[in-house]
């Protein structure tokens, strides 16, 4: 029934209709063409190029660049597992925990800043950081990497062929160009891109009404966009007092109380994939997730039926792993 009566053009109206004004506009320029999915997430700064993209994906393999050479970013973000480790807290160096849930690396070139408190401006800068955390890949210095990749034959030849014409071009910066030219293309188009190119049989009637959920509760005020999130700050509890907050999230990053308890609001693409959910991974379950977020954010009570509505909706996010692009390569000798 939905799917008859919801055509492309009153879905939009009704997605403007149920947004603050700004959100509203900005959603709706393009049209619904402007919320799919890109199949590259462009960069002025870093244009993506086939040689970076293969050097790229050989570095996200590597555990080399660790200093016990056993954890690689694909240990934490498995890339055939929906770019997560499926853990509350990821385990790096000597198994240490870390104190946040790893998020995908899939679609998140597109975000407006990286990782849950956005202290990472892109892809390329939050690459930089993972090699010299302690307690993740816990490199004691970019020369010391920089030492390592050069010492690999293989590595020189990929280097100069995805930075043409530099005289060094084995740097710290470059390593982080590189696996930041291969994250932009780790986008994963789901059935809700094909039903917003018009292709109405893409979803059924029971996720359209969960995406009417979705909009009615106001989750669409913070997770919009063609990340379904990603694109701004909120507070976590911005209802009512979220139970247990002992991180304080953006305020880590600027000092500033105003930001306490601010987090980037995640994409939900793939979101069915991506548990344990929050900054914290303490929330097991997508249906128990969606629950505290009416309560906490919107003071809204949703029942048992709205809950498998939109939770049902949010499935349709669950895109294609790219097989063919995330293949593990040889890794240069
Ligand atoms: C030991 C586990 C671990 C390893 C290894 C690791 N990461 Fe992460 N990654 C995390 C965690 C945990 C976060 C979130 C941290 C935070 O927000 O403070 C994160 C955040 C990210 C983000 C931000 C995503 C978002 O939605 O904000 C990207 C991108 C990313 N990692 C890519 C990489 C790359 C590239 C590498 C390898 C150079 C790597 N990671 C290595 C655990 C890991
Ligand atoms: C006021 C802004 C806001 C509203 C409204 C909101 N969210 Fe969120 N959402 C967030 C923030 C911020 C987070 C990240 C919280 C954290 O872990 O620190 C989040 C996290 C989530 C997560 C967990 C994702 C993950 O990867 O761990 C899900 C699922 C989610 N929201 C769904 C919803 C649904 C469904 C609604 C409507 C019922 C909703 N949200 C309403 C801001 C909001």
């Amino acid at each position: 029934m939905f799917r008859k009566i919801l055509t492309l053009t009153t879905l939009a109206v009704t997605l403007t209709l149920a947004l603050p004004a700004q959100q509203g506009r900005g959603m709706m320029m393009g049209g619904m063409g402007g919320m799919k999915l890109p199949d590259t997430i462009t960069s002025d700064a870093n244009p993506v190029t086939p040689a970076k993209i293969n050097l790229g994906r050989m570095l996200f393999y590597d555990a080399r660049l660790s200093k016990n050479q056993d954890v690689s970013c694909n240990s934490c973000h498995s890339l055939t597992n929906y770019g997560v480790d499926g853990k509350p807290v990821s385990s790096g160096d000597k198994g240490q925990l870390g104190g946040r849930n790893s998020p995908t690396v899939y679609n998140a070139a597109g975000h407006f800043v990286q990782f849950w408190d956005g202290r990472a401006a892109n892809v390329e800068e939050q690459a930089k950081g993972p090699i010299l955390n302690p307690v993740e890949m816990a490199m004691p210095s970019e020369a010391a990497v920089v030492a390592t990749i050069k010492k690999i034959p293989g590595y020189q030849a990929a280097f100069r062929e995805a930075f043409p014409g530099v005289a060094e071009p084995i740097s710290y910066d470059n390593i982080a160009r590189a696996i930041g030219a291969f994250e932009r293309k780790l986008t994963t188009p789901s059935r809700w891109d094909r039903f917003m190119g018009g292709d109405q049989t893409a979803i059924t009637s029971e996720e359209m009404a969960g995406h009417h959920q979705f909009m009615m509760a106001g989750c669409m005020s913070c997770h919009n966009g063609p990340y379904i999130g990603g694109q701004t700050f909120q507070k976590l509890g911005a209802k009512k007092s979220w139970p247990v907050a002992t991180d304080t999230g953006r305020m880590g990053v600027t000092g500033n109380t105003s930001d306490r308890l601010m987090f980037k609001v995640p994409s939900l693409r793939n979101v069915e994939k991506t548990g344990p959910y929050f900054h914290t991974g303490k929330v097991a379950t997508l249906d128990e997730a969606v629950r505290l977020m009416g309560e906490y954010q919107l003071d809204r009570k949703l029942d048992d039926k709205q809950i498998a509505q939109i939770v049902a909706w949010l499935k349709t996010l669950t895109g294609e792993i790219p097989a063919d692009y995330i293949r593990q390569p040889a890794l240069p000798q």
